[in-house]
């Protein structure tokens, strides 16, 4: 059995009201806004709004609702809340514009866990858990639909539609429950005639199944790239076409773009149009360093930072959270549908999953690279352990800060591949002889506030000791200028804060991970 992490419960729904997420949101002019403002604290709450554009007000939830100004341009929300506990102010930028996901994705995606057996009930029951566990306070938004929800063939009239037995209201009446709750509709399709799983694809219909996908209220499309022509041009101008259909449409959709890392997308998958951008295969529920692995995933990921940033992101998959080896798709390796007969869909290997210190080196990572966070899991079984680490504010703060820098390694191991620049001693004699800390991954992600966080994770097997001088940080050439005066530290997983200090010291089990944030007092 692993140790587990020493992390906060919090509980979203008491204390005094805290802001939560994004406090930038991008819009297309025009279009239809169903923003939560993401409050958590003791409920009820009170909310006072000033500087609402003309057509958008909040609703009892705290939703941003309603059709945004036509004219390009930002627009200053000031927003008060108030509970039993205390009153805490905000100013949300509604950014209307051509940019949308101005921080990563937040959400949760049918496939790791459903894979072709997801239906609308799954998908209506998962929207309600995301309201039910405080997750939409949090930030979580998105509630995808992957592949496998398409009827067996398209409308007479070319249209796509949705299977009758899995979806029988269609996929608007989901769209309309999902709106209802003040969350978000993602849908999936396939740069080509058919999808991994084999439905219908996009290709050649880019135009027709973008407009219908905006009347039915989608508001996330993830496009994949099976069945597709293996050249970067054709990728690129396949993408491209479903990324001009979908802002021709009056709706703001979010184009997620998935060609799994092969033809280095963080080079052009921006201006075709991408906001998020798969950097890697298919995550699978293990530790390992081979292609399916998250510490593989996160090692490629990492070496990426300079191509993240707001409206555009790499894109490590989703969170492996509360899979436990039990995802349909994750825990479970198989030979590629595709193959003849017999050798189609063939188990190759079974994943057990991660364990507790595992998971959270995943979570952690996965905030300080700016990845879209996307669970993947049952949410309406999350253990208190899954929603701990779902729901951290402080580790929330780290991935939606709205500078949206990705955080890099500093003074990392070499197979991190990026020199190194001190900050952290392993308590070895390794890094005098080496000039690096073998096994260690140091990562620094800088903050809008002129702060920074910094995590540090242990790749091995056995406990370490490691000393991190944060002084030392803040003059790596990636780190914000220091700001005079003093700051805060803070512990981000036990949400405790350690005062103003530069040097800290801490243990690490195997694969453990820890991290903390420095912010200006
Ligand atoms: C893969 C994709 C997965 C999932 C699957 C559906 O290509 O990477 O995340 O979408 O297709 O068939």
């Amino acid at each position: 059995m692993s140790p587990r992490p020493e992390i906060a419960h919090y509980d979203p729904f008491s204390g005094p009201p805290r802001f939560n997420s994004a406090a930038r949101v991008g819009v297309r002019p025009g279009t239809e806004l169903i923003h939560p403002i993401a409050v958590t604290g003791a409920r009820p709450f009170r909310y006072t709004v000033a500087g609402l554009p003309t057509g958008i007000s909040v609703d009892e939830a705290g939703v941003l609702r309603g059709t945004a100004p036509t004219v390009a341009g930002t627009h200053c929300i000031d927003v008060e809340v108030a509970n039993e506990k205390g009153t805490v102010k905000r100013v949300v930028e509604l950014v209307v514009g051509d940019t949308l996901a101005l921080t990563p994705p937040m959400g949760w995606n049918s496939w790791n866990i459903h894979a072709t057996a997801v239906n609308s009930q799954v998908i209506i029951a998962t929207a309600r858990a995301i309201v039910e566990t405080g997750m939409r306070d949090l930030g979580y938004r998105y509630v995808n639909i992957d592949d496998y929800w398409h009827a067996t063939s398209r409308a007479p009239d070319g249209r796509p539609r949705a299977n009758p037995d899995t979806f029988p209201d269609g996929i608007e009446a989901v769209a309309d429950e999902v709106h209802s709750l003040g969350l978000s509709l993602g849908l999936y399709s396939d740069a080509a005639d058919r999808t991994c799983a084999g439905c219908y694809g996009s290709y050649g219909y880019e135009r027709i199944d973008a407009e219908t996908y905006a009347a039915w209220g989608v508001d996330l499309l993830k496009y994949d790239y099976c069945y597709a022509p293996a050249a970067r041009s054709a990728a690129v101008s396949r993408y491209r076409a479903m990324a001009d259909a979908l802002a021709g449409t009056d709706r703001s959709i979010v184009f997620s773009v998935c060609e799994w890392g092969i033809r280095k997308p963080w080079e052009w998958a921006r201006d075709a149009g991408g906001n998020m951008w798969r950097t890697t295969p298919d995550i699978f529920d293990n530790f390992g360093w081979t292609p399916l692995g998250v510490r593989f995933i996160a090692r490629r990921n990492l070496r990426l930072a300079d191509h993240a940033g707001p409206g555009a992101w790499n894109d490590p998959d989703m969170l492996l959270v509360g899979n436990r080896g039990d995802g349909r798709a994750t825990g479970v390796l198989r030979t590629p549908n595709q193959l003849p007969g017999l050798l189609a869909g063939r188990r190759i290997w079974s994943f057990t999953g991660l364990n507790d210190v595992q998971v959270h080196t995943h979570v952690s990572l996965w905030a300080m690279m700016a990845a879209p966070l996307l669970a993947s899991h049952d949410l309406n079984a999350s253990s208190d352990f899954d929603l701990a680490l779902l729901r951290n504010p402080e580790i929330l703060a780290i991935d939606q800060d709205p500078l949206g820098a990705q955080g890099r390694l500093v003074g990392a191991d070499p197979k991190g591949g990026l020199s190194t620049v001190g900050g952290i001693d392993a308590g070895s004699s390794v890094r005098r002889r080496t000039g690096r800390s073998v096994g260690l991954w140091q990562v620094v992600k800088p903050l809008a506030d002129g702060g920074f966080a910094v995590s540090v994770t242990n790749l091995l097997r056995t406990k370490r000791n490691v000393t991190v001088d944060l002084d030392e940080l803040a003059a790596c050439p990636h780190t914000p200028e220091p700001v005079a005066g003093a700051y805060d530290v803070v512990d981000a997983w036990t949400m405790e804060s350690m005062g103003d200090r530069s040097i800290i010291r801490a243990s690490l089990p195997g694969h453990g991970t820890r991290v903390w944030v420095r912010r200006p007092r």
